[in-house]
């Protein structure tokens, strides 16, 4: 069981065509049904997609709301190159695909009104200061829209492996330490400064006709399995089969946090009214 690496140009074609076009669009989805509210200002609003990617979320947006000017970072060059690649295809003009680290986020200060980050955060390896870092580039009273993947994704599949694997399942979870990363997002957008953090949580249903199709999926995405025994992975159709035998439908949990930087201009703690009084 591996998560391709994502940075070289193999991976970043493999996600395009597999985690990039099944899952990430549904769940940015679920950050654009948010977007339409900072489409309409006198002025040109500037819009961050940071982790951005193949660009499954900020050339949707590109494309949607010509008032938008985004600009989508990654720190793989690969990811960057298909991006733009894409972005020339569709001749869009308001969108600037540039290679960065979320450790590093050489931006305008206060530069930008919407901050996106789609599926990218649990793979950041300092989220902390990465959050400082976009709570930098965040103008004040500006907002952050991140999605992580909730604990109780592909939770029905889980359920299946458990019964035929027992103990065994838990190999079957490359996804456990992402989830242990997702969770430390409220924390790292609090510790930052952002206020007014906001929680939603979405169930996205994936229907499968078969046992067949459901391993098929895995194995496509993540070679989940790729490893197992020929016979664990009949038993694990045949229990599928036999469970759901109208089809299998299982969830990805989409976390979609919120928050603002606040209007107010930050003073530190001595000089604040109060305590010179
Ligand atoms: C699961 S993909 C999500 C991509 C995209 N947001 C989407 O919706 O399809 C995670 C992305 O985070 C990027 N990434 C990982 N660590 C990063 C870092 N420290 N700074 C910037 N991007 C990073 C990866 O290169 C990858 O493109």
């Amino acid at each position: 069981m591996r998560i391709p690496n994502f940075k070289s140009e193999e991976g970043s074609i493999l996600y395009k065509n597999t985690v990039g076009r099944l899952i990430s669009p549904r769940v940015a989805q679920v950050i654009l049904s948010r977007i339409a509210p900072y489409e309409t200002s006198p002025t040109r609003r500037n819009v961050l997609d940071l982790g951005c990617g193949p660009g499954v979320l900020s050339l949707s947006i590109a494309a949607q709301y010509p008032q938008l000017m985004v600009t989508a970072v990654d720190s793989s060059n690969s990811m960057i190159a298909l991006g733009q690649e894409e972005a020339a295809k569709q001749n869009l003009s308001n969108i600037d695909f540039r290679t960065m680290g979320a450790e590093k986020i050489d931006l305008e200060p206060e530069g930008y009104d919407l901050v996106l980050c789609n599926l990218a955060f649990p793979f950041f390896s300092h989220p902390f200061d990465s959050m400082r870092e976009v709570h930098e580039v965040v103008r004040p009273g500006g907002t952050v829209f991140f999605t992580v993947p909730g604990r109780r994704t592909w939770e029905e599949f889980f359920d299946v492996t458990t019964l035929v694997l027992g103990d065994m399942a838990m190999m079957a979870k490359p996804f456990q330490s992402k989830f242990t990363q997702a969770e430390v997002l409220p924390n790292a957008m609090a510790a930052a400064g952002f206020g007014k953090l906001e929680e939603v949580r979405t169930r996205l249903p994936f229907h499968f006709e078969s046992g067949q199709a459901v391993l098929d999926f895995f194995s496509e995405l993540f070679h989940l399995l790729d490893y197992a025994p020929e016979d664990t992975k009949a038993e694990m159709i045949s229990a599928i089969d036999q469970g759901h035998p109208n089809g299998f439908t299982m969830h990805y949990e989409v976390v979609l946090l919120s928050a603002q930087r606040s209007q107010m201009p930050e003073t530190s703690p001595e000089l604040t009214p109060s305590l010179v009084w």
